[in-house]
């Protein structure tokens, strides 16, 4: 399948590395097994129809395969996938030149769809809703409106911000999906299934010594993968043993349950300034030097979903099992 980038991207190694070891098929594809289960469904039904698969919207935490799903998805249907963002699209036109060049079938991926603006959006509506496009040509007493039919299209959104879609958007989306963190034993088969198709050798306690320290996200278990593959290669004979993995992790400093320094630094923050919170996220960024979307989306997720954090009306508090792992008493 030929993947073609619509927006002026340009593509860093990592990219290259991670749409290489990509699943191309659901049947490649691990985790988020009822997500998996429900799209084979929908797919196997559109085909039966010959017709489009239903608008999807895939939301969740950055780094779970939302990407990956929408490739998939292109793949299982038989279309291309065109690839474009949120942001890329800034004015109606643009979206009228991406939608006038689909083919009948084409899965069109628009990441980080919450950042459409209002203008494009209403734009995408009627292209949803009934595959045709409402150009104004001219400008005032004599602009008139031209309808142009689109192909059947699959729209695949991607989010991570869910409650940020605007309702009529989200509700011309036939089909759901919420991304969940991953299991160390699921990340334990992706890492696996990684250094197999780079052909790097990985032990089995290592694989799960990646996966326990990944966060519940694949991207970051390719990502220190990689890294330990270097300390491998480079310190020891390449075999990426139990022990060269959790000595290589500590030097990357990714602690046993996958925190790093700015996790770390966001938390002893929240404790040395703050007595634990409430705090509110503009305030925690400000202290840290980070964007607080950047909390929002990326940090603060996976700390909720350990219990590290608590949010609460007055703001985000830190829990007695965070006190716990950092060794940190409760300031009275
Ligand atoms: N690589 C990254 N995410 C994956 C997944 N969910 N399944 C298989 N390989 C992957």
């Amino acid at each position: 399948m030929e993947e073609r980038i619509v927006s002026a991207e340009t593509q860093g190694v990592e990219e290259t590395f991670e749409q290489s070891i990509r699943p191309r098929t659901l049947g490649d594809y691990i985790g988020q097994e009822s997500v998996k289960k429900n799209l084979a469904v929908f797919i196997k039904a559109a085909k039966m129809r010959e017709e489009a698969l239903d608008h999807v919207l895939l939301y969740g935490p950055p780094g779970l395969g939302k990407t990956t799903l929408a490739a998939i998805i292109a793949e299982e249907m038989g279309g291309e996938l065109r690839t474009t963002s949120g942001p890329a699209i800034e004015r109606a036109g643009d979206l009228a030149a991406v939608l006038t060049a689909l083919e009948p079938g084409d899965v069109l991926f628009i990441d980080e769809i919450h950042r459409l603006n209002r203008v494009v959006e209403e734009v995408l509506y009627p292209a949803m809703e009934d595959f045709c496009l409402d150009i104004v040509i001219g400008k005032g007493p004599t602009a008139r409106s031209v309808r142009v039919d689109l192909p059947p299209f699959t729209l695949v959104g991607a989010t991570t911000r869910a409650g940020m879609v605007s309702a009529p958007l989200r509700d011309r989306f036939g089909v759901l999906s919420r991304l969940e963190y991953y299991t160390p034993e699921e990340l334990t088969l992706i890492v696996k299934r990684s250094a197999d198709v780079f052909e790097a050798a990985l032990e089995e306690q290592a694989a799960l010594e990646l996966a326990r320290r990944s966060r519940g996200t694949p991207r970051i278990a390719n990502r220190l993968l990689r890294r330990v593959r270097d300390f491998a290669q480079v310190q020891a004979d390449g075999v990426i043993t139990e022990d060269l993995a959790a000595d290589a992790l500590e030097k990357l400093h990714v602690d046993p349950l996958g925190l790093d320094h700015i996790d770390s630094k966001l938390l002893r923050g929240m404790v040395e300034k703050f007595r634990g919170g409430p705090v509110g996220v503009e305030t925690i960024a400000a202290t840290i030097g980070e964007e607080a979307d950047t909390i929002e989306d990326v940090y603060e997720p996976y700390l909720l979903q350990i219990g590290f954090l608590q949010r609460t009306p007055r703001g985000r508090v830190v829990t007695p099992l965070c006190y716990e792992h950092f060794g940190m008493e409760p300031l009275k």
